[in-house]
């Protein structure tokens, strides 16, 4: 099922890695390993300790141990568990806390004894912490040690909250979070401001202790940190790279996670390369940035001295291979994304008939589409294409608690100001219901379907304001509120038969000739890489119909990691006057984090690159993957 690190690999990676297909095979693995492990003690009459993590990374893991225990009658009976976390400040019944994350996620669905649930407690006093500390280290030790611990991997390296200057010995104790943590942790809290400073985490040396240590990663995002800390030095920067020094040390991850690995990036430096298009793609641009040299200037001893002499041998010499290259490169760019009308398309990302077409623009959440790629919304409708814009969720998770009440105090207010106050009766009480709900929920409550509903109504309102900025009318955009959704929170969202069924219904109303999308490189568990998951399946439930074999599908990347040069299939350049009104669409959403209104400098980068690859200079690039289905 997986692909175990070949030999010529093990120079540049320090801990045991394996690549799974996707996160379900991985959990599917481990969760067998963990079955195994809880079966024979369980024959000796003894128990196991399981260390444990929380996070979107371990959901598809307990969801595969829920599964176990109510299909294949697996007794949790002899597991004890230590959590590695919980934030301070929160108790147990907080919406958020940890010891709330694994009650749902996996503690209330098996047999587990309650007394065998260790998580540290957040609500300890200050004067607490230090013996509280000490009595969880203890209790581990005294119960024989973690026999197995489970980890996730956060952006600044951290593995428990182990953030940045964690000590290689550090123990269990009280922690400042990183700011990068609790950017990540905004979306739970519904903002940062609302995200607890501080955490009581087990140390580096706590885990370190445990016998044998699993950390899972996946999607494009994790890649950067999963790299460094497999193939980097041991540092305290990064406390995942600790795990080098454990003998019995595992890192379980998926292909978008293993992006950035030398075996994957670079394979050429690791052993022999089949030579695919997108293989040689790659060794071009790698060698063209490396030498800082644009394609067409490489000659054979740049290609000899960076390990691609068999490249060189089987498609040289380098200049016929530039060429190609170059060519290739050059026919991403266009400026019709949706297919040039009644010209030549043999070299064109996309075909010039039928025209005009019809367009779906996927967006997982409201802005999704906006942020990444609302110049080539706009491009498609002023070449005449029929664009519809597809927020598929809500996105009501997104909204503050602060925007609802001044949307639901404007409302109120303006009863008081209309010529007939008698007839704004049900707005007014609409409004005082929101308000009161507001009030009664306090900061860190579940927002009741109301406030969910106003929430949302008011990112349907920017992203009407959005779309009409890319000259996309209001009866153009659909909004889907899937129902996964409606029913979670972030970390927690579950896709249903429903989703796919609705979507199927939309796909079969439209029938595209062209569908964006994005969510396939994301981590599965985020809102967009369920929304992915729903796409594919409505895409295989409508395999057979005639529009579907004629959809095109173009993939562009949100909040993941950029596509890089060789990956781009279709370029859309920006003139600086684009950009410009692209940067004001956004300007459109309250509720836009900083990384998402970084999308322009993200753009321009791309152009960047382009022009240091000696095509073309633009001012930006908005950039798409065509997406081959199996
Ligand atoms: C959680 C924990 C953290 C997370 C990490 C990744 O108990 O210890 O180290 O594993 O922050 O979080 P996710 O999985 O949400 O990306």
């Amino acid at each position: 099922m997986s692909t175990t690190r070949r030999s010529a690999a093990e120079a540049y990676e320090k801990t045991n890695t394996r690549i799974f297909p996707s996160s379900g095979a991985a959990a599917k693995e481990l969760a067998a390993e963990v079955r195994k492990l809880i079966e024979e003690r369980a024959k000796q009459s003894k128990h196991v300790v399981l260390g444990m993590a929380t996070g979107s990374t371990p959901v598809p893991f307990y969801r595969e141990l829920i599964r176990l225990h109510k299909e294949e009658k697996l007794s949790f009976k002899n597991v004890i568990t230590f959590n590695l976390d919980e934030y301070y400040g929160l108790g147990a019944d907080h919406p958020e806390s940890y010891a709330r994350f694994m009650a749902d996620q996996i503690f209330d669905h098996i047999d587990i004894p309650k007394e065998n649930i260790n998580i540290p407690s957040g609500k300890v006093t200050s004067d607490q912490v230090f013996a509280h500390c000490r009595d969880y280290e203890e209790k581990i030790d005294s119960l024989g040690g973690i026999d197995l611990q489970i980890l996730g991997i956060g952006r600044t390296g951290h593995i428990g909250f182990n953030e940045p200057g964690s000590s290689r010995d550090s123990l269990t104790r009280r922690i400042t979070l990183d700011r990068v943590t609790r950017q990540d942790a905004a979306a739970d809290f519904r903002g940062e401001e609302n995200v607890p400073h501080f955490a009581i985490t087990m140390g580096v040396g706590t885990i370190l202790r445990g016998k044998k240590l699993v950390l899972m990663a996946w999607g494009d995002n994790k890649a950067d940190m999963v790299a460094k800390a497999v193939e980097g030095p041991m540092t305290e920067a990064i406390s995942a790279s600790f795990l080098q020094g454990h003998a019995d040390a595992h890192f379980y991850i998926d292909t978008g996670a293993s992006r950035e690995l030398t075996r994957i990036k670079l394979p050429w430096l690791v052993g022999p390369v089949s030579w695919t298009p997108r293989e040689t793609r790659r060794a071009v641009c790698w060698q063209a940035f490396q030498t800082k040299r644009p394609v067409l200037k490489l000659i054979d001893e740049h290609y000899n001295e960076h390990g691609l002499s068999d490249l060189l041998s089987e498609q040289g010499p380098a200049y016929q291979l530039n060429i190609r290259i170059f060519n290739q490169m050059q026919h991403t760019i266009t400026g019709w994304p949706g297919g040039k009308p009644n010209e030549d398309d043999t070299y064109r990302p996309e075909r010039a008939s039928p025209y005009p077409k019809r367009c779906l623009v996927l967006s997982p959440e409201p802005q999704d589409a906006v942020v990444a790629m609302g110049s080539t919304i706009e491009r498609l409708g002023e070449q005449g294409n029929d664009v519809h814009i597809v927020a598929m969720t809500s996105g009501n998770l997104r909204v503050s608690d602060s925007e609802a009440d001044k949307f639901a105090g404007t409302l109120q207010e303006l009863a008081g100001v209309v010529e007939n106050p008698a007839a704004w009766g049900p707005q007014t009480a609409y409004a005082r219901e929101a308000l009161r709900l507001l009030e009664e929920k306090g900061e860190f409550g579940e927002d009741p379907p109301l406030i969910r509903q106003l929430k949302a109504l008011i990112l349907r309102g920017e992203l009407r304001d959005a779309a009409h900025a890319c000259s996309v009318s209001t009866e153009r955009v659909v909004f889907m509120d899937l129902p996964f959704y409606e029913q979670g929170r972030y970390r927690r969202f579950k896709s249903t038969e429903a989703d796919v069924e609705a979507l199927v219904e939309l796909l079969r109303e439209h029938k595209p000739h062209q569908i964006y999308a994005t969510g396939d490189a994301a981590d599965p568990s985020s809102v967009s890489g369920l929304c992915f998951k729903v796409l594919s399946a409505a895409l295989k439930v409508c395999a057979a119909e005639e529009w579907a074999a004629n959809c095109s599908i173009w993939l562009y990347r949100g909040k993941e990691k950029a596509l890089e040069p060789h990956e781009i299939d279709m370029a859309i350049p920006l003139s600086p006057m684009q950009l410009e009104r692209k940067a004001r669409a956004l300007s459109r959403y309250g509720s836009l984090s900083s990384l998402e209104l970084a999308s322009p400098e993200s753009n321009r980068q791309n152009a960047r690159n382009y022009d240091a690859l000696g095509l073309a200079e633009y001012e930006a690039i908005e950039c798409f993957q065509k997406w081959r289905r199996a």
